[in-house]
């Protein structure tokens, strides 16, 4: 059991969003080298590395017969269709992909991207065949003003489609100011909104229990191990840490 919670214990994840860093040839010998360090599954993690779209083929071959899975970063709502410059599910899906991630901080900033869109895209990344993983999170306006737990309940139910559960949703608790900053919430606070969100689920999701609940924003080797120690953390959602095979290789071994 997990913590003392009553919850069975589920494998955690590392997942590796690579944002848009890395040409082909970059990609390829990130991957080659994570692989050399994990030739077998983890006891406890599982591990995702989440490359730009257009390394994805690339990186996807050099992870064939390996643990480590691809996933994509972001996708349109739409199955096809006249969207210039945008990528499908089914094309990620197409490219290896088993997993995307939807509703980044990012791309609700840089794109706009509302709940109800980030929701859509759940439906149609769903419809494709890939799992999801969901990131919601407060600034640091919303946090200072107490807001915090209100906000990731809000985007959680406004961007969380019907139809999903442990097997196919994973969500990302990505405070906006913790993400490339090298700060980080104290343990209490990320415990009360990853409490926050799985009682969320229950309801949403048949088995609120599966689904794993990531941290992300400045995930390194040396706070890892401390972060994963938190109740109700399933794993991390790494950028910058990700783009060094060593540190992301160190922090899968801390979730695992
Ligand atoms: P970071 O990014 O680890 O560089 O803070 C995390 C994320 O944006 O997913």
């Amino acid at each position: 059991m997990d913590q003392g919670r009553g919850r069975a214990v589920v494998r955690k994840l590392a997942a590796g969003n690579w944002k848009m860093n890395g040409l082909r040839a970059e990609g390829v010998a990130l991957a080659e080298e994570l692989r050399r360090h994990c030739a077998a599954t983890l006891p406890g993690c599982d591990l995702l590395i989440c490359p730009p779209a257009t390394a994805l083929t690339a990186v996807g071959a050099a992870l064939t017969g390996s643990p480590i899975g691809l996933g994509g970063q972001d996708c349109h709502e739409a199955p096809k269709g006249a969207h210039t410059g945008d990528i499908s599910a089914a094309m990620l899906k197409d490219a290896g992909c088993t997993t995307v991630i939807l509703g980044h901080s990012e791309r609700r900033a840089d794109h706009h991207e509302s709940n109800a869109l980030v929701q859509a895209k759940a439906v149609a990344a769903r419809a494709a065949g890939l799992a999801v993983i969901l990131c919601v999170g407060e600034s640091l306006a919303e946090r200072d003003a107490g807001h915090a737990l209100a906000v990731v309940a809000q985007q959680l139910a406004g961007s969380l489609p019907p139809g999903l559960d442990g097997a196919t949703l994973a969500i990302a608790y990505e405070p906006v100011w913790a993400i490339g900053s090298g700060r980080t919430p104290k343990a209490a606070e990320i415990a009360a909104v990853h409490g926050r969100i799985r009682r969320e689920l229950s309801g949403r999701v048949p088995d609120p229990a599966a689904v794993r609940i990531l941290y992300g924003g400045s995930v390194k080797p040396d706070n890892a191990a401390a972060l994963m120690a938190v109740p109700d953390v399933d794993g991390a959602l790494v950028g910058g840490a990700s783009l060094v095979a060593a540190d992301f290789w160190a922090i899968a071994q801390a979730c695992a």
